[in-house]
């Protein structure tokens, strides 16, 4: 039986922080465009808080948001689940999910992540939201590409995948 890999994807300053006040603290279109043509096609796995985010991303497939509370009125593409057992289970015939945070969910789900989709943004900002501390021996850096500062780019920035080493 196949069982659905989890990939995790975020991009984080170089002082882990992901958001501000429910919001990105930056604006990176290529890093937006990355982050489109990795997840293509697949399921997302979210927090309500990122969901509910202004500057959300969502698949046009399938979007799983954990949350305490189910909403009288759902998207035929949006479902809800009670804890991270019944949002796998939803989404237990999927290959690929992506899990897209925020903070909390990346906290929870790191431990069950098979990748870390991460981009660093090469700042230090002001944050109220973090990427979780991971151990690097327990994951290999497959890729990592680098973006300079341009016209539409405040920042620079390096897209890592890091990916689970073998257990044993
Ligand atoms: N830079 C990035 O890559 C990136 C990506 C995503 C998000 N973000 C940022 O992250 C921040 C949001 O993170 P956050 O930690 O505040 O919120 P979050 O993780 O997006 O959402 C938290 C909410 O999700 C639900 N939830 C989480 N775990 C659950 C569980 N095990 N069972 C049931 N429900 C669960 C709860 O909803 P209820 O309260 O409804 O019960 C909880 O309040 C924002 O600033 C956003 O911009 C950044």
């Amino acid at each position: 039986m196949s069982q659905t890999q989890l990939y995790m994807i975020a991009a984080m300053s170089e002082n882990r922080v992901i958001g501000l006040e429910n919001r990105l603290p930056w604006h990176l279109p290529d890093e937006w465009k990355h982050f489109r043509k990795v997840t293509e096609g697949k399921a997302f796995l979210m927090g309500r808080k990122s969901f509910e985010a202004p500057d959300a991303l969502h698949s046009a497939y399938r979007n799983v948001i954990l949350s305490s509370q189910k909403p009288e009125k759902t998207e035929p593409d949006v479902e809800y689940a009670k804890d991270i057992s019944g949002a796998l289970a939803l989404l237990s015939g999927e290959n690929e999910v992506f899990v897209l945070g925020g903070a909390t969910v990346f906290r929870e789900m790191l431990p069950m992540a098979q990748r870390l989709y991460l981009t660093i943004v090469h700042t230090q900002v002001e944050g109220d939201a973090f990427f979780p501390e991971f151990d690097p021996n327990e994951w290999v850096l497959a890729s990592s590409e680098f973006h300079d500062t341009d016209d539409e780019h405040a920042y620079a920035f390096s897209m890592n995948l890091y990916i689970r080493k073998a257990a044993g």
